[in-house]
């Protein structure tokens, strides 16, 4: 990790010797791999038979004495590694818990595809679904009880993000096997259709804002200027790709609105990822990337040179010029699905059960106009995958946003974070709780404990542990 990190720029050095000298390091937490065999299909005994397919999880038993809690993270849309690496929080906690540590892989992602390669092709991809996902979960923690004589064992679920929603819906649908969730920044009352969809990049906005007026200023100015020289044709257009340094000529409307959306990723993900030290999570950033994209656009020497530096704290500067239809492909999600078959995985999940913010407007945001809605999504998701939207199913299956017959559960948010307005931030009953995170990005408090943390998030780490710890001993 220091070693990648000594590979970053100049500014970055000062973090990272910190980071070097006093910080974490994977190799306090290293895991175990293992595989299960797990039902292609939990609810049609029909279909697929008996047919399994080898579903990976990664564990730590080191820690485990017999009768002690299990704790289990609800693996999200990535490979399983990823998230281990991402919530050290729960390794560094899990020693005085006594827990066993385990971290199983959602189903279609990283190495835990039920049809191999040809998990992606209709109709296989049809078994992505995230009741199949958690029936994994609950049938996996079922066997491991069973297996290390634990059937007494507390298991708290844990989850960021999605892998937070996930949590609590472990906890909402199967109170038998979980007993209580940590879920940190998961939007679920964006699940309802009544719930919020409007905050996101109002959100992004707010975070850039809150460091420099001025920097806000010159992004909006700069993709005014863009427009207006896509608006003047081809001149303006290859002004446009020399002034991003791209790799490729912008040819036509489509070209041009798939930068307008890489442009405006790059400010996504440095809000979700603005964290107070250089972090290597979902991509390589820097130290507070909000601060140090800002920088960059105040210090330019005209507004689009200073968008470019902008997005290249977010995709890699060292290459000779940008190839951004390659970093960024627009999808179902209009925060973005990232690359390669978990970038599928994903866009479908957007399309089926998923809900996700609309896009960006030019009015309560510092973007272009980009519109992304329930109309938009049907067109795309028809055309893409041939389904037909069903817009209130996930608020039907999960809950909705009348959640109060649940409980032990932790829902924790950022103030930094732009998925927070999906989220929950007030206290639901006496044991469906809302912690904030002063100071943090997404899910800041599942992340190893650092030097550089702010106080709110040592705050939230020690609310959330005495609260697990008294659902562990009741
Ligand atoms: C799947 O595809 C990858 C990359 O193309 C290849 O390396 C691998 O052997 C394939 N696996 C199977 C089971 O076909
Ligand atoms: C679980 O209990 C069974 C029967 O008492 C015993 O044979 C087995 O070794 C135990 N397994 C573990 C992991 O403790
Ligand atoms: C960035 O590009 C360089 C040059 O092609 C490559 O060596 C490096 O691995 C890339 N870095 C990342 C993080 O992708
Ligand atoms: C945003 O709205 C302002 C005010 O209506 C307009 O002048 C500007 O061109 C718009 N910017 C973009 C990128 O559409
Ligand atoms: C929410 O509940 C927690 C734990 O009981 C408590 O500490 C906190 O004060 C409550 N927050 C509000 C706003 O009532």
């Amino acid at each position: 990790m220091c070693s990648e990190l000594l590979e970053m720029a100049g500014t970055l050095m000062i973090g990272c010797v910190v980071l070097c000298t006093v910080g974490v390091s994977l190799a306090d937490y290293p895991y175990k791999e293992a595989y299960v065999d797990q039902y292609v299909d939990h609810f049609n005994f029909l279909s697929y038979g008996d047919k399994t397919f080898k579903h990976r999880y990664l564990y730590q038993d080191k820690y485990w004495v017999k009768g002690a809690p299990i704790f289990f993270y609800a693996g999200n849309e990535g490979s399983i590694e990823g998230f281990w690496e991402a919530t050290g929080f729960v390794h560094e906690i899990a020693p005085q818990f006594q827990a066993y540590v385990v971290f199983p892989e959602h189903r279609y992602y990283g190495k835990s595809l039920p049809f191999g390669n040809s998990s992606f092709s209709q109709p296989y991809l049809g078994l992505l679904t995230v009741e199949q996902a958690m029936a994994d979960y609950a049938v996996f923690l079922t066997d491991l009880k069973q297996k290390l004589n634990a059937t007494d064992s507390k298991v708290i679920a844990f989850g960021g993000s999605y892998g937070g929603m996930l949590a609590a819906y472990m906890r909402f649908k199967y109170p038998n096997i979980v007993d209580g969730a940590l879920a940190a920044s998961a939007p679920i009352f964006m699940q309802d259709p009544s719930g919020p969809h409007k905050f996101f990049f109002s959100h992004v906005t707010k975070d850039f804002r809150d460091v420099s007026e001025k920097c806000y200023d010159l992004v909006k100015l700069a993709f005014r200027q863009m427009n207006d020289l896509a608006a003047r044709g081809q001149s303006g257009l290859d002004e446009v790709a020399s002034k991003f340094q791209l790799c490729d000529k912008l040819t036509d409307a489509a070209s041009y609105s798939q930068l307008l959306g890489w442009a405006r990723n790059a400010f996504v993900m440095m809000a979700m990822l603005d964290y107070p030290y250089p972090a290597s999570f979902m991509a390589q950033m820097p130290a507070f990337p909000v601060k140090v994209a800002c920088q960059k656009i105040l210090e330019a020497s005209d507004p689009l040179k200073g968008l470019a530096a902008a997005a290249g704290v977010l995709y890699n500067t060292s290459v000779p010029c940008y190839d951004f239809k390659s970093e960024y492909i627009p999808c179902a999600d209009p925060t973005g699905c990232g690359i390669g078959p978990d970038a599928i995985a994903w866009d479908y999940q957007a399309c089926t059960e998923l809900a996700l913010p609309d896009g960006s407007n030019n009015v309560t945001d510092m973007f272009p106009v980009i519109p992304w809605n329930l109309e938009l999504k049907k067109e795309y998701c028809q055309k893409t995958y041939g389904i037909t939207t069903r817009n209130n199913w996930a608020g039907i299956e999960f809950l909705g946003l009348k959640i109060s017959s649940s409980s032990n559960i932790i829902f924790s948010n950022g103030n930094l974070d732009p998925w927070q307005g999906g989220g929950i931030s007030s206290n639901i009953s006496d044991s469906i709780i809302a912690v904030s995170v002063i100071g943090g990005a997404h899910h800041l408090d599942l992340r190893a404990s650092n030097p550089l943390d702010p106080p709110g998030v040592i705050q939230a780490r020690e609310q959330e542990k005495r609260i697990i710890s008294s659902w562990i001993k009741s």
